[in-house]
């Protein structure tokens, strides 16, 4: 549920009409509700309150926004980061360094360090090598660093090939056969503090059943960890849960994934983790954008040419995905069209022979579903800059990033001398 709603005949975000948003900010922007950030973590956080032991970290990379974190940490929760800059994003709304949890397959040891003096909760090691270096790098500052060892279920999640991480080929995690002996090696160092496991198979999932069968190969290796005589005080299952694009899908509820993890983890003894990124901000955001022109063509549906672009959003450009699409003042009529940005690329489409609200120039539409891998995944390509984000709370709205004209990113670059 999102509070994007029609009201007398206006798309409104909570109390404001959209309208209102686009000729105070411009378009394309990012629209982002209060609201329904609050209620998806509240949702989330009642899943789970039959488990004894939670700490629930905001997957930073699905929206790192600043005005975002704020929200999260405000209503309690970690963030798992997977780089220095999403780190002290978090770091900079005030989240403390014990709630954040230092994910990534590439953790450059800049970062480690980064990590290490901020007194991040955990770091979650990808392999072996990995763990061997961030234990050097904490000893040698007399430290040590907190950690748990994600693991690779070979598990096939069933969702997009670019956003599945649980299978043997994929880059992230140790082989859970190997696993055990990695972490009692691991434990042997003496930088590190080996706390717990971790495991992530994907996004996007519209199942329960390959996170069950994760999460129960997961509590195989606590297991067969403690058996080899260490400590497991930790699990961390990760992200994934998947949310609908299209009106109507429906999609397991927070509420049937908490109940799963309680039947699965019953026995586990363990403080459970959780990165939620999507299921949080996924339908708390919207792409605003104008209809540039209607292009017609002579047999075939006409293009919809729109201002927002695959550099603003670039889920449909890179994944197929489908963002429902409607017009902020419909008129009831419908239209069936290619919805497309202005750059220079037939990649540069959002969606082919949609059945659409009728749209001509100057008219405002939205993307929806663009809350969680927007405005995070935009590129500067054609030399467009970057979109304003504007989060709404009730009747009030402000800009919680500004445009990034080109001209500013041309600013940053240089012509040798040798050149002049
Ligand atoms: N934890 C880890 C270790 C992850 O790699 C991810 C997402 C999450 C948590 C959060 O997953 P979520 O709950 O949001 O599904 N750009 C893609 C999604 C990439 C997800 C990468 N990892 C998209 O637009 O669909």
């Amino acid at each position: 549920m999102d509070h994007f709603e029609l009201r007398s005949g206006v798309l409104h975000a909570e109390d404001v009409p959209l309208t209102a948003i686009a000729d105070a900010v411009g378009t394309p922007v990012y629209v982002y509700s209060r609201a329904t950030f609050t209620r998806h973590v509240r949702v989330f956080k009642e899943a789970l309150s039959a488990l004894p032991k939670v700490h629930i970290a905001f997957a930073v990379k699905s929206n790192p926004n600043l005005a975002v974190l704020r929200l999260m940490q405000r209503e309690g929760l970690g963030a798992d980061v997977v780089s220095g800059g999403e780190m002290a994003r978090a770091l900079a709304v005030g989240m403390p360094a014990k709630d954040i949890v230092f994910s990534g397959v590439g953790k450059q040891a800049r970062e480690m360090i980064a990590g290490l003096e901020a007194g991040v909760g955990q770091f979650n090691i990808e392999s072996e090598e990995e763990g061997i270096e961030l234990s050097e790098l904490a000893a040698e500052r007399g430290l040590r660093a907190a950690c748990a060892l994600r693991v690779n279920p070979d598990v096939d999640a069933r969702t997009h090939a670019k956003i599945s991480t649980g299978k043997a080929e994929n880059k992230f995690g140790v082989p859970i056969d190997r696993a055990a002996g990695i972490y009692a090696r691991l434990a042997e160092l003496p930088g590190l503090d080996m706390r717990g496991v971790a495991v992530h198979i994907g996004s996007q999932l519209a199942e329960l059943e390959p996170l069950e069968t994760a999460f129960t190969k997961l509590g195989e290796l606590i297991a067969e960890i403690r058996a080899s005589g260490c400590t497991v005080t930790h699990a961390d299952l990760g992200g994934g849960l998947g949310v609908p694009y299209k009106a109507g899908e429906v999609f397991p509820s927070p509420a049937e994934y908490g109940a799963m993890v309680a039947r699965v983890t019953k026995d586990w003894d363990v403080t459970l983790m959780f990165e939620p990124g999507r299921v949080i901000s996924g339908n708390a955001g919207v792409l605003l954008t104008r209809v540039i022109r209607v292009k017609r063509s002579s047999n075939r549906a006409p293009f919809v040419i729109v201002d927002a672009a695959m550099n603003d959003l670039a889920r449909p450009a890179m994944y197929g995905a489908w963002h429902d699409f409607d017009a902020v003042c419909p008129t009831g009529e419908r239209m069936t069209a290619h919805i497309v940005g202005p750059i220079c690329e037939t990649g540069d489409t959002f969606a082919m022979d949609r059945d659409m609200d009728a749209l001509g120039a100057g008219d405002l539409a939205v993307f929806r579903t663009a809350g969680a891998y927007g405005a995070t995944m935009a590129s500067s390509y054609n030399s467009r800059g970057f979109i304003a984000e504007v989060m709404v709370d009730g009747d009030k709205f402000a800009v919680v990033a500004d445009r990034i004209l080109p001209e500013t990113i041309t600013s940053a670059e240089r012509v040798p001398d040798w050149l002049e």
